[in-house]
């Protein structure tokens, strides 16, 4: 059902759209008087993170677009994407009860892409890194992805969280290479009391499982207030590696000291004025990321 628009004061009415035409027909109004559009798209499995973005969306714009879209393009990984969590009416609800301001846009794979999407961007040494390096393809599937939700949406601002560190450095790239209106917003990752990360992965975790994950961050912050201050860069990475590594069931994948702007490796403390810890562990057979900023005079 489309959402109404009267004389400056919002009326939403189940405001769940599935098509684009729909979407585009209902924020027209909104966008012909002025009104500002913020976005924050999201695959769905929605957790007090996306709720941060949402709300940090609606603090600032009049009204917030959140898509729920589980894109293919970005798994490479096919049993990823089956088990990847889908609950459209409780992603709603959860919506619907921060404000009657938000808009949820759940289009089909057909909807967004009608035919295959087979852009490949260059984002030169930034994907080449890390997640970029252990799911090859990923990124440029996100690429695709947001940038053809920019695209359908064409919002004055869009929120992602810096937990998925390397992507949001994605999306900044593709903005300047697409020479995209858009501001990108990035918010701060929202932890658990226990310290673990939110993440839509985290429901695939065993309740033994979420106890033993509480030592990823645990280790992260042990790396930054204890090891930083006294080791190298090397000895800092061993020493998290192996401190994770100790736990039962969890296996780092990768754990990489880099340039906060550029994701490459740096090799000492004094190389960068924003430096960034970037790790994944696997929990059981769950991919779990998180980081540590251990250096941010610099940051943006
Ligand atoms: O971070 C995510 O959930 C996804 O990568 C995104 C940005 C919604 C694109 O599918």
């Amino acid at each position: 059902m489309p959402i109404l628009y009267r004389g400056g004061l919002f009326f939403l009415i189940m405001n769940i759209v599935y098509t684009i035409n729909e979407l585009q027909s209902s924020l027209g109004r909104f966008k012909e008087d002025g009104k500002s559009v913020g976005y924050v798209p999201t695959m769905g499995a929605l957790h007090s993170g996306h709720l941060s973005l949402v709300q940090g969306a609606l603090m600032e714009n009049d009204i917030c677009v959140v898509s729920i879209f589980v894109n293919p393009t970005q798994f490479n990984n096919k049993e990823d994407l089956e088990k990847y969590p889908r609950d459209l009416e409780r992603d709603c609800d959860l919506l619907h009860k921060i404000s009657s301001k938000v808009v949820v846009f759940a289009p089909s794979v057909s909807e967004v892409y009608p035919s295959p999407d087979t852009r490949q961007f260059d984002f030169g040494q930034l994907d080449k890194v890390m997640e970029g390096k252990f799911r090859p393809g990923h990124f440029n599937g996100v690429a695709q992805v947001v940038s053809r939700l920019f695209d359908i949406v064409k919002p004055d601002k869009a929120y992602f969280g810096e937990k998925d560190f390397q992507q949001l450095a994605i999306i900044r790239q593709m903005v300047k290479m697409l020479n995209l209106d858009i501001q990108i917003v990035a918010m701060p990752i929202v932890r658990q009391e226990s310290g673990l990360a939110l993440s839509s992965r985290n429901e695939r975790l065993t309740d033994g499982q979420k106890i033993i994950a509480t030592n990823i961050s645990r280790t992260l912050f042990q790396s930054r207030d204890e090891w930083m201050p006294q080791f190298s860069v090397k000895e800092t990475i061993c020493k998290t590696i192996d401190k994770v590594n100790s736990f039962d069931g969890l296996q780092v994948e990768y754990f990489e000291i880099v340039d906060g702007d550029t994701l490459q490796p740096v090799a000492s403390w004094g190389e960068s004025e924003y430096i960034v810890g970037c790790i994944t562990v696997f929990c059981g057979d769950v991919r779990l990321i998180d980081n540590i900023v251990y250096i941010a005079e610099n940051q943006k």
